[in-house]
């Protein structure tokens, strides 16, 4: 483990640590660790107190993921379905990692976790951003004997398992936007990336990537270009365990993928439905060049969106729109 990872660990109880002992640990030079001071805070946003005669602390503990922990978090069912749990210090993604195995090296129920992502992929091509030691970034790998085409539900029903887990540890408030944001009051807490492969007639593979924001100073979310939201900000999701947030996700998500291959997205959508934070509301739906305002008036069965226009209801699918709450009011006559 390079040094500035042994540093970290150091320093992640948040107590000071003085730089001659820490040179000591680390079999550096005191100004090696201070170099390293030095880019933890420019380079990765860090917050870090430095005091002369005590040393230094991180401003926020960290609770780095443990791979023991996790495991013994999880129920027995949950266990039995996941066939590796790999955590990582720092990787590009945890999704193009999964995507990139051979399909003879990753069996169904691969999880991979990373402490910091150097080129972390929302949907759209955007940029996810992903510093060390706080947030969620996972990403499941899972075998389907259903056609692509089939799976058009499957990222709805992810969203789902990310509220599920959210509620189980107390988190309220929060809820779903189409396709599977999860928000709180409207800012964006989670997000998922589902990347599909597979024959026409299947089987297929999905990666499923959740990224959930747990802790982001201003600094590290600057290049966020849209309301955002962390755990440590709402009332109910302060002092949760990234451990145990984790192991929640692995439980939920794995039974949703379950549950998803024998029975779809129909049994969820009621849930969905009370989950939704935009239904029956006037939406922008944005297709490239093109915007669509209408009443958002449900999904359907295959995860589309039902969008009512000029007294007409249509099926909008995944990965084609985003939806904005659409504020002018002239739009809402369009949609009646
Ligand atoms: C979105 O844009 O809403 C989807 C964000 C998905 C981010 C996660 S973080 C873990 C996994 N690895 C990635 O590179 N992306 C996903």
């Amino acid at each position: 483990m390079g040094t500035r990872y042994l540093l970290i660990r150091s320093l992640a109880d948040g107590k000071f640590h003085s730089g001659e002992v820490l040179a000591q640990q680390l079999g550096v030079s005191r100004a090696a660790v201070w170099k390293q001071i030095v880019g933890l805070r420019e380079q990765w946003g860090m917050d870090i107190h430095a005091v002369s005669g005590r040393g230094y602390r991180l401003i926020h503990p960290l609770e780095l993921l443990q791979q023991t922990k996790i495991l013994a978090l999880l129920p027995v069912v949950t266990r039995r379905v996941l066939s590796k749990l790999e955590i990582h210090d720092s990787i590009a993604s945890t999704n193009e990692h999964l995507m990139l195995q051979s399909p003879v090296d990753v069996s169904s129920g691969h999880v991979c976790l990373a402490e910091r992502q150097t080129m972390g992929r929302g949907r759209r091509g955007r940029e996810w951003i992903s510093p060390y030691g706080n947030n969620i970034y996972l990403s499941l790998l899972w075998r389907f004997p259903l056609a692509p085409i089939e799976l058009s539900g499957l990222s709805l029903a992810a969203g789902l398992a990310v509220v599920r887990a959210l509620n189980q540890l107390g988190v309220t408030e929060i809820g779903l936007k189409w396709p599977n944001d999860v928000l709180w009051r409207e800012r964006k807490l989670a997000g998922l990336l589902l990347e599909v492969t597979g024959e026409s007639e299947g089987p297929s593979q999905v990666v499923l990537g959740i990224g959930l924001n747990t802790l982001l100073s201003n600094q590290q979310a600057s290049r966020i270009d849209q309301p955002w939201i962390d755990l440590a900000s709402i009332p109910s999701g302060k002092g949760i365990e990234r451990n145990q947030l984790a192991a929640e996700l692995i439980h939920q998500l794995t039974n949703a993928l379950e549950c998803f291959e024998t029975e779809g997205l129909m049994p969820l959508l009621a849930e969905w439905q009370q989950q939704d934070l935009y239904h029956n509301k006037i939406v922008s739906l944005r297709m490239g060049e093109r915007t669509i305002v209408g009443k958002h008036v449900g999904i359907d069965k295959n995860g589309a969106l039902l969008l009512l226009h000029a007294g007409e209801v249509k099926a909008y699918y995944a990965g084609e729109v985003s939806l904005r709450l659409d504020q002018g009011d002239e739009h809402a006559n369009a949609a009646d």
